[in-house]
């Protein structure tokens, strides 16, 4: 076979906030290709970085009073324990905020700008008078022009799905200081993607870039008009100086790819790795990127574009993934289904997720359901019940009563011949990235293994008279036959693979699986993979709504607007609605908030958020219109105190009037919680 020579690299984590299980779909994934193609015999390095860059993260450490820097360092460091923890293998995690990535960002745009590829525009933006920058369209708030409803986000409407400009929002404002944003004007650099619509046209439809649907979807752009590319942002900026200016910085996307080349640079230089024998544009090395559907993009169109025009190679492939949802739903903060990585760590091990993942996933760009309960049904049923148990089973006998002494055949030569067989399939199925296809090949081989001990029955022949031989025989083969299995999941299981080694004393070359050990000694078994306890699978999400909670909303994943290009990008949120405008004691003493009792709370025919509450405040009873439905049921309500604010001025609503306000906490859907006092509080008690 002809050795390969790769790189592999997975997208760039922001440096934003702490990794979930979404993000470990994608290492998880690279990392079994990189062990399975290590495994093959061949040249692979795997690279991956933190993304430090952009208006999020310069925001966030502002929050948080650090410095970028700082704040860029500490998520750093909890991205490599994530990373180690689940036993990701990189050769480099590095991040984009380097001088290799500064001087290679530099070249990219002076190359480009050489090539007649970048122009400059005077574009109108909104801006904040406040915090004098310019707003990413998520930093805008304001009430939708199409429904009417109010906080909104720039670009899109999450109550009635419109989308449009941040500047036809009304009643807008920034929020990152809670004023209202302006109409400014600046010069910003572009990228001229237009001119390489040929190119790109032609190279996304070469056989392999891209799976077929991705491509498909690419054409609709290609339909529409590829757009030129906003490269720069102003100053204030947390990123690389454009050369030459002094207030203009790269867009985080531009670096961000760059990104892939700084990391592997980095490394190179370390390593006396000849760096540009992977770059050039003749390059005979092949170059993997695994990314998400969200940034199809960014990796499809302006990075080979980018490469393109520099006279660099282009990627080999772009390998798609999904998203990953927790039982049939997205991830969910209030269900304790956000779950990140370190949380995750703390009550499982890391290679029940690799084991899952791996068992569901193929090449296809399609979501991935987390089952929790076919989650724990199907580790425990496949690790521990048909591989592991076949050694537990068997080994013993093979300790007891041989010294550790493997027979020298096995019992059913036929049986060997299938586990040696299905190399062929496995590997391809590896090779492909359809990993369930592999799982499901080397499970049937289990299912038969495990039919055969049931069948031959050591523990039967342990106490005949005259099975010596028969019994080292078929425990040979039984652990044998646990040799093949684990050694075709070494790409998932390398723990597990590690440990077997050990134990069966010997190293387990993986192009060697179906061949049987023989007239070797073991040493004795310890047990290799405990089950998993569903209790831990509650603490795990019980742990996960603690962690949500304490850490305040911080949303690591409002990723599907990434989708289209430009600012968009920038979809973080820091999680804090920013602090309103200062108010005076006097402004404060208009309130008046007053303790209540609820004494009937009903659905409101028509309103999907509304309930209705009569709320006996002392001095009378008030009816309210609360938007709290999502977040309670009518019964829950009754009987309960509340504060509500009982000045406001009546509202006549669609259902009836509506006669104050009940006070919550939350940032809405599940996540509303209703205020009440402590006991002892009457009703009519002023709240001061
Ligand atoms: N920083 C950019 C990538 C730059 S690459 C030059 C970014 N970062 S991210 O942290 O938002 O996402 C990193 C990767 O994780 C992306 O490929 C994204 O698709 C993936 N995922 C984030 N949430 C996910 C799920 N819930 N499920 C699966 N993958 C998800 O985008
Ligand atoms: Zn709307």
């Amino acid at each position: 076979m002809q050795k390969r020579s790769m790189l592999v690299t997975s997208a760039l984590p922001y440096a934003n906030g702490p990794l979930h299980l979404g993000h470990m779909l994608e290492h998880i994934q690279s990392d079994i290709f990189v062990r399975f193609e290590r495994a093959m015999g061949h040249e692979v390095y795997y690279v991956c970085a933190d993304d430090c860059h952009g208006t999020p993260i310069m925001i966030k450490a502002h929050n948080e009073g650090m410095t970028p820097e700082q704040l860029i360092e500490k998520i750093g460091e909890g991205h490599r324990a994530d990373m180690q923890g689940f036993l990701i293998n990189y050769d480099n995690y590095y991040k984009t905020h380097s001088e290799e990535n500064r001087v290679l960002s530099s070249k990219m745009f002076e190359t480009l700008k050489k090539e007649g590829l970048i122009f400059t525009r005077e574009i109108s933006q909104l801006y904040d008078p406040v915090k004098g920058m310019f707003l990413p369209d998520r930093f805008v708030k304001g009430t939708c022009p199409r429904c009417g409803a109010a906080d909104q986000y720039g670009d899109n409407c999450e109550v009635c799905s419109a989308t449009y400009d941040p500047t036809e929002l009304k009643n807008p404002y920034s929020t990152v200081s809670g004023a209202t944003p302006v109409l400014k004007n600046s010069v910003h650099y572009f990228f001229d993607l237009p001119k390489l619509n040929d190119f790109l046209h032609e190279y996304v439809n070469r056989e392999g870039v891209l799976p077929p649907e991705m491509a498909h979807k690419l054409d609709e752009w290609f339909k529409q008009g590829l757009k030129p590319w906003d490269l720069s942002r102003d100053a204030p900026y947390f990123g690389f100086e454009i050369p030459g200016t002094s207030d203009k910085y790269f867009y985080v996307w531009l670096d961000a790819p760059i990104g892939y080349m700084a990391s592997f640079k980095n490394f190179c230089d370390r390593q006396g790795i000849d760096f540009d024998a992977f770059w050039k544009e003749d390059s005979d090395k092949e170059l993997y990127h695994f990314i998400g559907k969200d940034i199809l993009y960014f990796h499809s169109l302006f990075w080979p574009g980018e490469l393109h025009a520099a006279h660099c190679r282009v990627p080999t492939s772009i390998f798609v993934h999904g998203y990953v949802t927790v039982n049939g739903a997205k991830m969910s903060k209030s269900k304790g289904t956000f779950i990140q990585a370190s949380t995750y760590l703390k009550h499982l091990k890391p290679e029940c997720l690799r084991y899952y993942f791996a068992s569901k996933m193929t090449a296809d760009p399609v979501d991935l359901d987390l089952s929790l309960d076919d989650f724990v049904a199907r580790v425990n049923s496949d690790i521990v019940g048909k591989t592991v148990n076949l050694a537990s089973r068997t080994a013993g006998f093979i300790t007891k009563r041989f010294e550790g002494r493997l027979s020298e055949s096995v019992y059913d030569h036929e049986l060997q011949e299938r586990a040696a067989s299905i190399m062929d399939k496995v590997c391809k199925a590896y090779d492909s990235r359809n990993y369930a296809e592999a799982i499901r090949e080397i499970m049937a081989l289990a299912d038969e293994a495990n039919r055969f001990i049931d069948r031959e029955a050591p523990w039967v022949l342990a106490k005949q008279e005259g099975t010596e031989e028969k019994l080292q025989a078929v425990c040979t083969q039984g652990l044998n036959l646990y040799k093949a299995l684990i050694t075709y999941l070494s790409p998932v299981l390398p723990e597990l693979y590690a440990k077997s080694q050990e134990f069966l004393n010997h190293p387990l070359p993986f192009n060697e699986a179906g061949s049987p050990l023989l007239g070797h000694t073991i040493n004795s078994f310890k047990p290799l993979f405990a089950r998993i306890d569903p209790k831990a699978v509650e603490a795990m999400l019980e742990d996960s709504k603690q962690d949500l909670k304490t850490q305040a909303a911080k949303t690591p994943a409002k990723a599907e607007a990434k989708s289209a290009p430009g600012d968009s990008a920038e979809t973080e949120e820091n999680g804090f609605i920013p602090l309103a405008p200062e108010i005076t004691i006097d402004d404060f003493m208009k309130l008046d908030l007053r303790v209540g009792t609820v004494l009937s709370a009903e659905e409101v025919e028509g309103a999907r958020k509304l309930l209705k509450l009569k709320v006996d405040i002392g001095l009378g009873v008030r009816q309210v219109f609360a938007g709290i439905k999502s977040a309670y049921k009518p019964e829950e309500l009754v009987g309960r105190q509340v504060i509500l604010v009982a000045n406001l001025k009546p509202r006549q609503m669609k259902f009836g009037l509506s006669e104050g306000m009940i006070m919550a906490a939350g940032e809405g859907g599940a996540d509303i919680f209703v205020l009440s006092p402590d006991t002892g509080a009457k009703n009519g008690d002023k709240v001061h």
